[in-house]
C-alpha cells in the first residue's frame, strides 16, 4: 500500500527556522569566526551559567630539566685529574632562574650514547607539560665506526635524516646524525608539551698558551645544534657564542683561572661553570625566548650587561 504524500504542516518548520536563527546570532555575535577566536571562547557547562577558571600556562610551577655531558654535570667530569675539583655549569643554573632546576647531565655521554642508554627515556618520563629541558651535546660525538664503534660516535654531517652503520659491541647497528639523535627526541619532548631548548656546546679555553690566537671560530657541533634547533623550531641559545665573549672580557690570565688543570682546556672548575652558567642566562636572554621570564632579576645584576 502507498501512503500518501506527508502533509504540510506549519511544525515541521521548527527545525530548519531554529537553525537559520542561531545562524543568525552566532555569526552577528562573530562566535566561531576564527579557530583563535573560538579557542579563547569560555566552554558555558551545562545548568551552570558559569564559565570554568581560565586555564592558564601558569598554572603550576614549570621544571627547568639539564641534558648535556661533562662541562655541564655535577662534578665535571669523572676523569679528571685525581684531587682536582672540577665542576659542570649546569650545577650553578639553579641560582639564576626561579624555578627548580634539575639535571640530568652526565659526563662522557654523547647524544648518542645518551639515547642509547635510555636517558632521553627516563627525562621523558621525569617532565610534565610546560615544562623545560636544555639539550646540548657535541664533546664525544666525534670519531670513527669502524672497525671499532664505541658506542659515542654519530654519523658525520649536518643532515638530519641520514644514517649510517655502526657496529656497537660487534652487532649491526643504524646510526644517526648529532641532528638526528637530538631531532628525534625534540620532537616527543614537544609532543608531551615540554619547551625544548637547543644549545651549542660550550667553548674550551679560547687562549693559546704559545700565541696570541684567540680561537672563536665555532666547530661543526655549534653549526649543527643551530641547525636541529631551526629544523625543529625551538628556541636556540649559542651557549658557545656567549662563552666567548666572557672568555674576551675575561682576558687570558682571567680565562686561565677559569680551568683547573693548564692542559685540561675543556674542564672548568666552580668559577669557570658560574661563567659558563652566566653566559648561557645571557643567551636567554638577549635571544628572548620564552625561558626567559623565569631568569631570577636579582640574579640578573650578577650576570652583566
Ligand atoms: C627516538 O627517541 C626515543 C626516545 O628516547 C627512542 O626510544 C627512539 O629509539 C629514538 N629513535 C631513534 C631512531 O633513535
Ligand atoms: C639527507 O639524507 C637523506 C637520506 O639519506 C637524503 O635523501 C637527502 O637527500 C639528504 N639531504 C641532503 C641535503 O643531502
Amino acid at each position: 500500500m502507498i501512503s500518501p504524500p506527508a502533509r504540510f504542516t506549519p511544525r515541521l518548520l521548527t527545525i530548519p527556522v531554529t537553525f537559520f536563527l542561531l545562524f543568525i546570532i552566532y555569526s552577528h555575535h562573530g562566535i566561531f569566526t576564527t579557530l583563535e577566536q573560538y579557542s579563547k571562547t569560555p566552554i558555558l557547562l551545562p545548568g551552570s551559567g558559569q564559565s570554568p577558571p581560565p586555564l592558564t600556562h601558569e598554572a603550576s610551577t614549570p621544571s627547568l630539566h639539564l641534558i648535556g655531558d661533562s662541562s655541564m654535570c655535577k662534578g665535571g667530569t669523572n676523569d679528571g685529574v685525581k684531587g682536582v675539583k672540577y665542576e659542570g655549569w649546569g650545577e650553578f643554573m639553579k641560582d639564576y632562574f626561579t624555578i627548580p632546576v634539575v639535571s640530568h647531565a652526565i659526563s662522557g655521554r654523547s647524544c648518542r650514547m645518551y639515547s642509547r642508554e635510555g636517558r632521553f627515556d627516563k627525562v621523558l618520563s621525569l617532565t610534565n607539560p610546560n615544562d623545560y629541558v636544555i639539550i646540548q651535546f657535541g664533546r664525544n660525538e666525534k670519531g670513527t665506526l669502524h672497525p671499532k664503534d664505541n658506542g659515542k660516535t654519530v654519523c658525520p654531517g649536518p643532515n638530519i635524516t641520514e644514517t649510517c652503520d655502526g657496529n656497537f659491541q660487534g652487532k649491526p647497528t643504524t646510526v644517526l646524525t648529532f641532528g638526528g639523535y637530538i631531532s628525534n627526541v625534540t620532537r616527543i619532548f614537544k609532543e608531551k608539551g615540554v619547551n625544548v631548548i637547543i644549545a651549542s656546546p660550550t667553548t674550551n679555553n679560547a687562549y693559546s698558551f704559545s700565541s696570541d690566537r684567540f680561537f672563536d671560530k665555532p666547530n661543526e657541533w655549534v653549526g649543527y645544534s643551530e641547525g636541529v634547533a631551526r629544523f625543529e623550531e625551538v628556541e636556540y641559545v649559542d651557549h658557545f657564542k656567549y662563552g666567548i665573549e666572557m672568555m674576551r672580557k675575561l682576558g687570558k690570565e682571567g680565562t686561565q683561572e677559569l680551568f683547573p688543570v693548564k692542559s685540561d682546556r675543556s674542564h672548568t672548575n666552580a668559577l669557570g661553570a658560574d661563567m659558563m652558567a652566566k653566559a648561557f642566562v645571557r643567551g636567554v636572554v638577549c635571544g628572548g625566548g620564552g625561558l626567559g621570564k623565569w631568569v631570577d632579576g636579582k640574579a640578573m645584576e650578577r650576570v652583566g650587561g
